[in-house]
């Protein structure tokens, strides 16, 4: 029977160090020093990082980066990014690069409204469950008084509260929908409190509801939570040229550069296989400036694929067209962002990369990740009916290759000449160092 361990959480950094050492390795001080090499030396940062998670030894590493010249509504923004990915930042710059001087992209959030939901089971009809919020109305609202305060100062709150009949789906089964303006933060902590005490009031008063009682109905809280489905909180985003104007790719002519574009995104709306890549291809840059902004990427993540099957069927989130001789791309995603809350006031590269960004509103960073995502299919699509990915992955790759062959920096500089018409590959690398030593 394996062995559990209890109270692992209450260990110290170094306790959890000797559990591990004598658990999985041999050479418990090479472990040691490998987790204290990624520590930070300032102790007030390292601090800061200790206390985002439980049971932290050491930091993790992913590269920070910029990708500049992003013309945004008319407005040049550089954009932080993480990622591992070694060709999703170049690839995101050449694109930006590309579309500046054809006027850049523009984008509009087009609602912004954030729902949770109270899942409870109610032994009546609709109607009496109706009645009974809306006699009581003023008193579940008053309950989040407390939490809701500084949020209707900064103009966001609750604006809806609606009923659901789902008993068709489940027996018993209701919901209460409560539409919330979160402002410029992302508001899952508020959303989450807000729904708590809600689904506690409406607990204490069904109880003393005469009706209920003397009809035999009852509530049954089942659980508060926000949803991450956000398709009432969409921003759209595009790039529109003549096609004249798209020249110098690859030495392909313009007008079939366009059409084979305008093919290849078609086929992502009629293939889920092609539509998965195609929209992984989107969150390469979406996820990279979600990370570096400090929201939650899982939940963009989970909002954003669910709304790729708004239609009933997996598709691509962006389009490309082609009229009266322009071409254009463009895409629709739900994005619940926050520029304030969360780690965004804590996390010293986050403020950075706000500031970077010249601290926009929720918004205006809804706007700019839309950008980055239909900037990064651009990049992917074009590589992908041209040259092939694997020219530019590969010539990154090459720096991880020599690396990982413990090449020295005149190796790496010779390296990138020699690998510029030959075949990247690990033995391939590994003879080249070999030759050159
Ligand atoms: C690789 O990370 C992303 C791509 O596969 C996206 C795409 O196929 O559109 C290149």
């Amino acid at each position: 029977m394996p062995k559990k361990i209890i109270g692992f959480s209450k260990l110290s950094r170094e306790e959890k160090i000797d559990w591990l050492s004598e658990k999985i390795f041999d050479d418990s001080n090479q472990v040691r020093s490998l987790l204290d090499n990624y520590l930070n030396s300032n102790k007030d940062i390292q601090a800061i990082h200790d206390s985002f998670s439980e049971n932290s030894i050491s930091n993790f590493y992913l590269p920070y980066s910029l990708s500049p010249n992003f013309l945004i509504n008319n407005k040049n923004y550089t954009i932080p990014l993480v990622t591992e990915e070694s060709s999703v930042v170049a690839a995101l710059s050449n694109a930006a690069k590309f579309w500046f001087d054809k006027g850049g992209f523009k984008s509009k959030v087009e609602s912004f409204t954030k729902r949770g939901q109270i899942h409870l089971s109610f032994n009546g009809d609709k109607e009496a469950l109706k009645e009974f919020i809306n006699n009581n109305r003023e008193y579940i609202l008053k309950s989040t008084d407390n939490i809701t305060k500084n949020m209707k100062k900064r103009g966001g709150g609750i604006s809806a509260i609606n009923i659901i009949d789902k008993t068709n789906d489940l027996k018993n089964y209701f919901q209460l929908s409560i539409d919330f303006d979160t402002s410029d933060s992302m508001g899952a902590n508020f959303i989450n409190s807000c729904l708590e005490a809600m689904s506690k009031k409406i607990d204490e008063l069904s109880k003393q509801y005469d009706f209920f009682i003397k009809s035999g109905y009852s509530i049954n809280i089942i659980m508060s939570i926000l949803s991450n489905y956000t398709p009432d909180c969409i921003v759209e985003a595009h790039a529109e040229c003549d096609i004249k104007d798209l020249i110098d790719i690859e030495g392909i002519e313009s007008k079939e550069f366009a059409k084979k574009m305008k093919y290849a995104f078609d086929i992502a709306k009629v293939d889920i296989n092609r539509a998965v890549t195609h929209n992984k291809g989107i969150m390469n840059g979406i996820d990279a400036i979600l990370i570096a902004t400090g929201n939650d990427f899982r939940a963009a993540e989970a909002g954003i694929h669910s709304y790729a099957s708004l239609n009933s069927k997996y598709e691509s989130l962006s389009e490309c067209t082609i009229l009266d001789n322009k071409f254009r791309i463009s895409i629709k995603i739900p994005l619940s962002v926050g520029t304030v809350g969360g780690i965004t006031d804590l996390h010293p590269l986050v403020k950075l990369s706000l500031q970077i960004l010249g601290s926009p509103s929720s918004k205006d960073l809804m706007s700019i990740i839309a950008c980055v995502g239909l900037a990064q299919n651009f990049a992917a699509v074009r590589s992908l009916i041209t040259s092939g990915i694997q020219k530019g992955h590969m010539k990154m790759h090459l720096i991880n290759l020599l690396i990982k062959n413990n090449a020295n920096e005149d190796q790496i500089k010779r390296a990138k000449k020699y690998f510029v018409d030959k075949e990247i590959n690990n033995s391939s690398v590994s003879e080249f160092i070999e030759s050159n030593k």
